[in-house]
């Protein structure tokens, strides 16, 4: 059995450094390099590129130094996502990662350009990256559909949107699964793409993701109205506050449990199933990863 707190100790160091390294290397700017690097290192869950080497792990595959650049350049753009979600013209939190959330620190103008330069530096790296040229190209397409006008920024137009008017179920399951999904979709495009993995597999990885995705974002609303500030390291009763359209304000939090274990259960399927189209699948950190988002 392996251990998942090896795993992350292994891996985590390396994805460390190679956000700090590049946001040092690259910025040029002392206040916006302080500002960057304070929400990149306030700690996180670390949850979608972990994902990626769980992946690679999944197929036996060594992870070298373009999978950890990969994996930098996705936890950037996440970070830079939170930054904009936690700033008072949308969800305006004052905590976050156990901190004081970025503008609280830096000012609202200065955030808004630490979260520009995650975005954009991300994307540098991408480009800079020791990936092969057409795996580079791929991966540059994917992320930029993830996190754009496809994706992260289209979900959280309609989160938004879902705050002046109660959002349908099917309203709500697409604004979840593109604000929240697409960036945990594309670590399990990425992590197949990197581990050389045919386009069936690559497919059958985004399907799992669809669900993660979903469940990550059940699970989150389903926090949000039921724990606390000291165990999030977030503020809490956020959604309600804002009159946000969350699973448990369409469904209460009985339908809104049920619906996180129903995606789990998919997402336990299409392992299953990945297993039998591949011999060299290994899910077991990839499980482990699922079963973390299950409500203890
Ligand atoms: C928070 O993401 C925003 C959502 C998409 C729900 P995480 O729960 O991954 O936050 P960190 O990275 O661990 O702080
Ligand atoms: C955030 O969703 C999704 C993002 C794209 C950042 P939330 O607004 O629910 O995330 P938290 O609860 O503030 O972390
Ligand atoms: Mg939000
Ligand atoms: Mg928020
Ligand atoms: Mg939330």
């Amino acid at each position: 059995m392996k251990d998942f707190a090896d795993f992350r100790e292994q891996h985590l160091p390396l994805i460390e450094k190679e956000m700090a390294a590049f946001i040092n290397e690259y910025t040029t700017n002392d206040l916006l390099k302080e500002a960057m690097l304070y929400s990149i290192q306030a700690g996180g869950k670390r949850f979608r590129p972990l994902l990626i080497m769980a992946v690679l792990d999944s197929f036996n595959k060594q992870a070298e130094v373009a999978d950890y650049q990969v994996s930098a350049a996705l936890e950037m753009v996440h970070t830079y996502s939170l930054i904009h979600d936690d700033l008072p013209a949308m969800d305006d939190d004052d905590l976050r990662r156990g901190k004081p959330t970025n503008h609280k620190v830096y000012g609202e103008a200065q955030a808004i350009l630490a979260g520009d330069g995650l975005l954009t530096a991300a994307f540098q790296l991408l480009s800079l990256s020791r990936l092969q040229a057409d795996q580079k190209i791929l991966l540059i397409q994917l992320l930029s559909k993830a996190a754009g006008t496809q994706g992260m920024v289209a979900g959280q137009a309609g989160d938004l949107q879902g705050e002046e008017r109660s959002l349908s179920l099917e309203e709500l399951v697409e604004v979840h699964e593109k604000k929240t999904g697409a960036l945990i979709e594309f670590a399990l495009l990425a992590g197949g793409i990197l581990a050389q993995q045919p386009e069936v597999i690559v497919e059958l990885l985004g399907t799992f993701a669809k669900h993660l995705g979903l469940a990550f974002q059940i699970k989150d609303d389903l926090l949000d109205a039921t724990s606390s500030e000291a165990v999030l390291g977030k503020q809490v009763g956020r959604d309600a506050a804002l009159h946000k359209s969350t699973y448990p304000a369409l469904l209460g939090l009985t339908g809104a449990k049920a619906a996180l274990e129903e995606q789990l259960t998919c997402g336990m399927a299409i392992i299953e199933e990945i297993k039998q189209t591949s011999s060299d699948f290994q899910p077991e950190l990839l499980q482990e990863l699922l079963e973390q988002l299950r409500l203890s």
